[in-house]
């Protein structure tokens, strides 16, 4: 069997379109840094946000072009996925600008503005990429105050087939205790079916990643982590179907008065 890709869904990787690479060779320094953890594949997330990053398909496709070319000629083991992170917002989600994940017109990442309602608003936005035979991956949904506060509203949305990413660098802390609370109970019930970095630079969200790898696994299982990590990501690539993660209970650990028992069952 071939091995499956490991791929970062969501990265600010191409340079000095948004606010994540300034210059090619910030993105060299990032790419570096994600071959190190093992990353094979990174989709390349720029923001197209109408009143602060005008990008569309037709200026990211060629900037993905050089910046692989750029990649290939210095040597880094590492493949570029044309994407896009489209700011849910009627100015930017026009079909023209739309760059889908690996330009498949199958699957975008969406983010959400903040203070937009959920119910009504966002719900006409997501439902009506679904009627256009596009899939929404919403991104990093935790971070999101009315998920937050209301986690039945993303469970509605992945019962109708739209998807969401965790940040990955949260489970390993780097986020607000609510934040991870919040993505560690998502992930739990199974409503998470990719993790990315939204890595911006080599400074923001990319350190402990292996840390964050661990966690997941101990909050997920290692049968979803893998689906999660591996098998969903190979999936968005070949155009298989996306598999919603079981819903998962992590084993209690031993409480101190168990613990004194055993001790003394051995003693
Ligand atoms: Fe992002």
């Amino acid at each position: 069997m071939a091995s499956l890709v490991s791929l970062d869904l969501h990265c600010h990787i191409l340079p000095g379109i948004d606010d994540g690479a300034k210059t090619i060779e910030d993105s060299e320094v990032l790419a570096r840094r994600l071959v190190e953890i093992g990353i094979s594949h990174v989709v390349c997330t720029s923001h197209i946000q109408a009143d602060l990053y005008p990008n569309t398909r037709a200026t990211l496709l060629p900037l993905v072009a050089s910046t692989q070319a750029h990649f290939d000629a210095v040597g880094i083991p590492l493949k570029l996925v044309a994407g896009s992170e489209v700011r849910m917002d009627q100015e930017s989600c026009v079909p023209e600008s739309w760059l889908t994940i690996g330009d498949l017109g199958k699957h975008v990442l969406v983010e959400m503005p903040p203070g937009m309602p959920l119910i009504g608003s966002m719900d006409a936005l997501l439902f009506d990429l679904q009627a256009r035979g596009i899939t929404p991956i919403i991104a990093h949904p935790e971070r999101q105050a009315p998920l937050q506060k209301d986690p039945e509203i993303l469970a509605r949305w992945v019962d109708r087939g739209i998807l969401a990413q965790g940040t990955l660098c949260a489970l390993a802390g780097a986020a607000s205790e609510r934040t991870v609370m919040t993505l560690e109970g998502f992930l739990q019930r199974g409503l998470i079916a990719f993790m990315g970095s939204d890595a911006h630079n080599v400074d923001r969200r990319i350190r402990d990643l292996d840390q964050a790898v661990i966690r997941l696994e101990e909050v997920v299982g290692a049968e979803n982590a893998r689906l999660i990590r591996f098998q969903n990501p190979q999936a968005l690539l070949t155009g298989e179907p996306i598999i919603r993660p079981a819903p998962y209970t992590p084993p209690v650990a031993p409480g101190l008065f168990q613990r004194f028992l055993t001790s003394f069952k051995r003693a």
